[in-house]
């Protein structure tokens, strides 16, 4: 067993993908303050810390109700292409050597903010990180669920003409109660056009929903997916498809879908033998990046060099990469483990 600053100094310099992030959960509050000023938006707070105090939730619901409000700052190409800016040079700084970023087109439309103001900034800062640090990354348009199917169709259609630029279709918001059968027949539509397809499923919803998503939707990963333990045969299922699990611990703990870090189910997940990777949700909101993420899952629940070995290679393996590339990053990790 390593010590904890061995751990930590283990997984400072581990080569990681991040599969599951909101860019706009990236969005820190000394951010959201000088983009409000440069806009001349009023905040409902008086400073960054008054900010802060304010994420306080212990549910979904509450969470997002924060975050669709913090993201009313962004207005320009150059807001996002900062946000985004902002969350590579972070992420740099944990190893991430490849990610994938989910952002949610309708939290800016329905506020008049252009489909392609949002995608050429957040574009154009991936774009520039891949040039001045090599981080590779792909974008995942997400789906408000807790709008209509046809509202979800009208996005797809703006995603269109920007096919080169965004690789999968994916599912987020309020869970409980918009369940992936809603969503079928956009997610239909999307495959037919050629992207790939994940949805946020078994975070707050129950098995059933992991099941809609793999059957309805067709996804290549879940997000979430925690409560897939609940149901025998889905954990077979997804074990013998080899279907990837976007975990979040922070996240979880934060939204109290377990009570403490101890009592995550990760560890079981992994010993069930299911692809789990460690991804950090909404950053700003829930406490870490993703270091502060696999440090947490390392110390509270005990995990091994070996078991964090497993989740940086599952994470390269989950990736929505082409098989070379795939290979060169678990070489890295492989490289890494051998020398440290
Ligand atoms: N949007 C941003 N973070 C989310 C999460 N954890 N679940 C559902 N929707 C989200
Ligand atoms: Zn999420």
């Amino acid at each position: 067993m390593l010590r904890v600053s061995d751990l930590r100094a283990f997984i400072a310099g581990l080569p990681k993908a991040e599969l599951h992030i909101h860019i706009e959960g990236s969005l820190e509050p000394e951010l959201m303050f000088e983009l409000a000023g440069r806009n001349g938006i009023e905040l409902p707070y008086d400073s960054v810390e008054a900010i802060r105090a304010a994420y306080e939730f212990s549910n979904l619901q509450d969470f997002l109700d924060i975050y669709y409000a913090g993201a009313g700052v962004l207005q320009t190409e150059q807001d996002f292409h900062d946000m985004t800016w902002a969350y590579l040079l972070r992420a740099r700084e944990d190893a991430v050597r490849h990610t994938e970023l989910f952002f949610d087109p309708q939290t800016h439309t329905d506020r008049g903010i252009a489909f392609e103001v949002a995608l050429a900034g957040i574009d154009s800062a991936l774009q520039r990180a891949k040039t001045e640090f090599g981080i590779t990354s792909r974008l995942i348009l997400c789906f408000l669920r807790h709008l209509s199917a046809e509202a979800a169709m009208a996005t797809l259609e703006q995603a269109l003409p920007h096919r080169e630029k965004i690789v999968a279709v994916g599912l987020d918001s309020s869970e409980l109660g918009h369940p992936p059968e809603k969503f079928q027949a956009v997610f239909d539509r999307a495959r037919a056009e050629g992207f790939l397809t994940v949805a946020h499923a078994g975070e707050e919803g129950p098995p059933d929903y992991i099941w809609q998503a793999l059957d309805l939707l067709k996804v290549e990963r879940i997000d979430h997916g925690v409560r897939c333990m609940e149901d025998d045969a889905l954990v077979e299922r997804l074990v013998a498809a080899g279907t990837p699990l976007t975990v979040c611990p922070l996240s979880n703990v934060k939204l109290r879908v377990f009570d403490t870090i101890e009592d995550h189910n990760l560890a079981h997940l992994l010993a069930r033998g299911l692809k789990a990777t460690v991804n950090s949700d909404d950053p700003s909101y829930f406490g870490g990046y993703l270091n502060r993420n696999f440090e947490a899952v390392a110390e509270g629940l005990d995990l091994d060099r070996d078991a964090l070995i497993t989740l940086a290679k599952n994470s390269f393996e989950a990736a929505f990469l082409p098989a070379a590339m795939k290979a060169a990053y678990l070489a890295e990790v492989d490289a890494y483990a051998a020398e440290d």
